[in-house]
């Protein structure tokens, strides 16, 4: 079982992510996972035409696709471009999604607030009970902001708020995801909730540098990269695809 993550493409006219977006479909075409998740952050500023480009790619797939936005995401103008390929639960609001794929159960909560660089998962715990109330286990749970720290400081103060309250919720639960899956750090940083894995996805833009404990002075040696996650019954493994650097593919 594998379910293959981008996040972070944040395609704009004049940037290389569209470039990188469409080697990664190429990849993901000859790879054939079971399913495709993208965590939000599609384009930047709202770009019409940036995703008319996505949703182009996403239709040649022949594997279902969920997507979540990003606090860079309009949500009206990315619904309405994206509604042949997205799956959410609400036809306005908040872009949940929630689905089963050869046994396994997706669930994407939309912890974005408008206008905010941050996300909040508050609002949303309603919803999630109800999600999980039934779902087949494993499950796997997305969001754009982590509800974790990343240990980056800047990143940190514009995650997922109230991410201690999630952790309760999911570990008093009976159905605790097998891993929270993100987005919005521009790295992979993965982690561990006790027995629930951390993991954050690498950006299909170019990434951040690691800004650890307020360093600016490291260069960038990464590469824009995305996930793939196999599942073997109740084991996660979370594997990073790098794409070369956009210099070295024109
Ligand atoms: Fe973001």
């Amino acid at each position: 079982m594998l379910i293959a993550q981008i996040s972070d493409i944040h395609a704009s006219p004049d940037g290389p992510s569209l470039l990188a977006f469409e080697r990664a479909i190429d990849w993901l075409k000859a790879f054939r996972p079971d399913a495709l998740v993208l965590t939000g952050d599609l384009v930047d500023d709202g770009w019409q035409q940036g995703y008319r480009r996505i949703a182009e790619g996403l239709r040649a797939l022949n594997f279902p696709v969920y997507l979540l936005p990003g606090n860079g995401d309009d949500r009206s103008v990315m619904r309405a471009e994206l509604s042949e390929v997205g799956r959410w639960t609400g036809m306005s609001g908040p872009m949940h999604f929630r689905a089963a794929v050869n046994g396994v159960s997706l669930v994407g909560v939309d912890v974005t607030v408008p206008g905010q660089s941050y996300g909040e998962i508050r609002p949303h715990l309603p919803w999630l009970r109800n999600a999980l109330s039934d779902v087949a286990i494993p499950v796997l749970l997305f969001t754009h902001q982590p509800p974790f720290e990343v240990g980056i400081e800047v990143l940190d103060q514009v995650g997922c708020r109230n991410g201690d309250a999630l952790r309760e919720f999911l570990e008093a639960g009976t159905r605790p995801p097998l891993g929270v899956l993100c987005g919005h750090v521009h790295r992979p940083v993965s982690g561990r909730w006790g027995s629930i894995a951390l993991q954050t996805c690498g950006s299909l833009c170019p990434p951040n540098p690691l800004l650890f404990r307020g360093r600016h002075d490291l260069p960038l040696l990464d590469a824009p990269s995305f996930l793939v996650h196999e599942l073997r019954k109740d084991q996660l493994l979370s594997h990073v695809v790098s794409i070369r650097s956009i210099a070295d593919n024109v």
